[in-house]
C-alpha cells in the first residue's frame, strides 16, 4: 500500500492521458473493447481517490479528435462504454458533489451520448467538491482554432480590440475557461509524449510518465505519481534559489 509523505501539496489540477488499454487486452488475448472496459474501473478508482484527496480538477483525455479514426467497432464500444459511465456514475457524482464538464466539441458525439452528456452536466452543475472534466473528442489544436476564430469573430464585432488580446484573454476562450493550469500530467501505458492534449494549459505542467497500463493504474499508482509530484521543484522559469527564498 502506498501512503502520502507528510506535508504533501495535493496538485490543483490533475490530467491523465489514459493510455494502453488495447495492449493490455491484446496480452490477455482479449478484444480491445475488453482493456477499455477495464480501463473503466480504473477511472471510478481515480476518481474517488482524487476526490478523497481534495483535487479540485481532474481532466481525464477519454476521445481524442484523432481517435475517430480507430475501427468503427471501437469508436461505437467506446461511445457505449461512455454512455453506460455517465448513466451509472449519476447518482455516485451527486453524492460526492462532483461537477461534470466536457472538453471539446461536443456535436460530432453520437446523439444519445450527447443527450446524456447534456444531462448530466446540467444535474451536476452546482457541484463544487471536485470538477470531472471529460475530454470527449478533443484535440489541442482544434480548441485553439476554436478559440482564435471566437475571438477573431469578436474582434470583427468590435466587441474586442485586437490589442487587448492577451494570454489571459486565450485561456478565457479555451474549454477550460475559469479553471487553473494542471499541475501534473500523467500518462500511463509506456508513450512519452502529449498527443495533442491540453496542448496551451500544459506550458509549466509537470508531467508523469509510467509504463504500467492504463487498467493496473490505480489509487496506488495515484499515490505515487502525487509522492513523486511532490519531490519536483516547479520553478516557472526562475532560479532554484530563488524559489527556495520565496
Ligand atoms: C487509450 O488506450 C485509451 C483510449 C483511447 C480511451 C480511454 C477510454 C477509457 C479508459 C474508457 C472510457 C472512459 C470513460 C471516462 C468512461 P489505447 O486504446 O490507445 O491503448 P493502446 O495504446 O494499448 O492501443
Amino acid at each position: 500500500m502506498v501512503e502520502l509523505q507528510n506535508n504533501i501539496f495535493i496538485p490543483r489540477h490533475v490530467a491523465i492521458i489514459m493510455d494502453g488499454n488495447g495492449r493490455w487486452a491484446e496480452e490477455r488475448n482479449r478484444p480491445r473493447l475488453f482493456g477499455h472496459k477495464a480501463g473503466v474501473d480504473s477511472v471510478r478508482e481515480v476518481v474517488e481517490t482524487a476526490r478523497t484527496l481534495g483535487v479540485a480538477f481532474l481532466t481525464l483525455y477519454a476521445f481524442s479528435t484523432e481517435n475517430w479514426g480507430r475501427p468503427s467497432s471501437e469508436v461505437t464500444g467506446l461511445m457505449g462504454l461512455l454512455k453506460s459511465f455517465l448513466q451509472s456514475e449519476l447518482r455516485t457524482m451527486l453524492k460526492n458533489d462532483v461537477r461534470l464538464c466536457c472538453l471539446g466539441q461536443q456535436d460530432r458525439l453520437p446523439t444519445d451520448v450527447q443527450a446524456v452528456l447534456q444531462q448530466t452536466i446540467a444535474e451536476t452543475r452546482l457541484c463544487s467538491g471536485m470538477t470531472l472534466n471529460l475530454a470527449l473528442n478533443y484535440g489541442g489544436r482544434n480548441e485553439l482554432v476554436q478559440a482564435v476564430r471566437n475571438l477573431a469573430e469578436k474582434c470583427q464585432e468590435g466587441a474586442l480590440d485586437w490589442q487587448d488580446i492577451s494570454e489571459a484573454t486565450i485561456s478565457d476562450h479555451l474549454f477550460t475557461a475559469g479553471q487553473p493550469d494542471p499541475d501534473l500530467l500523467i500518462r500511463t501505458g509506456g508513450e512519452n509524449r502529449l498527443s495533442n492534449f491540453l496542448l496551451w494549459q500544459a506550458c509549466y505542467t509537470e508531467l508523469y510518465f509510467t509504463e504500467l497500463k492504463w487498467p493496473d493504474f490505480k489509487k496506488d499508482q495515484f499515490l505515487e505519481a502525487i509522492n513523486i509530484f511532490n519531490r519536483r521543484q516547479r520553478r516557472f522559469g526562475k532560479t532554484g534559489a530563488q524559489v527556495k527564498a520565496e
